[in-house]
């Protein structure tokens, strides 16, 4: 076998990513989070396939996904199934099935609450306002920092809290033995929470030039989950760059990967966009006056 070259951290890479990623080394990233390109949708901006084909096409990419992720990281795969003859179609699960033959686990399924999305009414279904990011992992035991994302306790603190029972004040002991409780007391105290599995983010409004750029929170709040600074994150489809952006300004390395030479343009221009930010931030940070200069 050829041998596999080093990772190509802090780069924008263009081609078809399952070509690219063969070129990787096993084991060597920290996070994939990404979302295909849709199943027909959007033919005209980057080329549609087919969702009777769709499973076929992914799974080859899949494949080399699960061979570069490290052990312990994870895979945020931001996808929605679209609507076929009147139903949705099954492509989604059946790639679920699919990826667990091949060696994923399906670990989690968070769902992306779009706070913004289009007004309008169809005959045979309501406004949909969410989408999918399945998570898969190759082993139980993968990296969490879940106190990275914590909220604030809120409302709800100062309405259930008030008003716990006697069982609530003690431990809440499983009733199944399982060994765990809820333990509500432990919370009385606290001001913050752990996070559900519900994102409540707009979809991206600004000017991006692209017409399905993520929200720069979607990707910044997955990478807080689940890497450290100096962890490797790759987005194989990663259109204007809204994932490598995240990754650099929350000080991890990235690698973007976009068969698109306009879109893979883009992203290059977005990084040096943060990276110039950066640059005047600091110095600001220097020039900004102390306090005790205005004595
Ligand atoms: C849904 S968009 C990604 C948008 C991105 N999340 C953002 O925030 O801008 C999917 C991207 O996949 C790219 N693409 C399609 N097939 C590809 C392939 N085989 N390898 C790499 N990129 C591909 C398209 O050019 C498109 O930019």
């Amino acid at each position: 076998m050829a041998s596999r070259s080093i990772l190509p951290t802090d780069s924008i890479i263009c081609g078809d990513c399952e070509q690219v990623l063969k070129d990787f080394p096993d084991d060597s990233v920290d996070l994939i989070i990404t979302s295909p390109p849709y199943a027909d949708a959007r033919k005209k901006a980057y080329g549609g396939i087919h969702p009777n084909g769709y499973v076929d096409w992914f799974l080859p990419k899949t494949e080399q996904f699960l061979r570069i992720l490290r052990p312990t990281g994870t895979f945020i795969l931001n996808i929605k199934e679209k609507v076929v003859g009147g139903e949705r179609h099954t492509y989604v699960l059946e790639l679920i099935l699919k990826m667990r033959q091949q060696g994923w686990l399906w670990t989690e399924e968070f769902v992306w609450h779009k706070k913004n999305c289009y007004p309008g009414k169809w005959p045979n279904r309501l406004r949909d306002a969410w989408e999918r990011c399945l998570q898969f992992n190759k082993q139980k035991k993968f990296n969490m920092y879940q106190d990275k994302v914590m909220v604030p306790m809120g409302d709800w603190a100062k309405s259930r809290l008030r008003n716990l029972s006697d069982t609530d004040k003690r431990r809440d002991e499983s009733k199944v033995q399982s060994g765990f409780g809820k333990n509500i007391s432990n919370w009385l105290a606290r001001d913050k929470a752990y996070p559900t599995n519900v994102l409540h983010l707009a979809t991206e409004c600004s000017n991006r030039n692209h017409s399905a750029a993520f929200p720069l929170s979607l990707p910044e709040w997955f990478i807080k989950l689940f890497t450290e600074e100096g962890g490797v994150v790759l987005d194989p489809f990663v259109g204007s760059g809204t994932s490598a952006v995240a990754a650099k300004r929350l000080k991890r390395r990235y690698i973007g990967i976009d068969i698109n030479m306009g879109y893979c343009t883009e992203s290059e221009k977005e990084l040096q966009n943060e990276e110039e930010k950066a640059i005047l931030e600091k110095t600001y940070s220097y020039c900004r006056p102390s306090p005790m200069s205005h004595r």
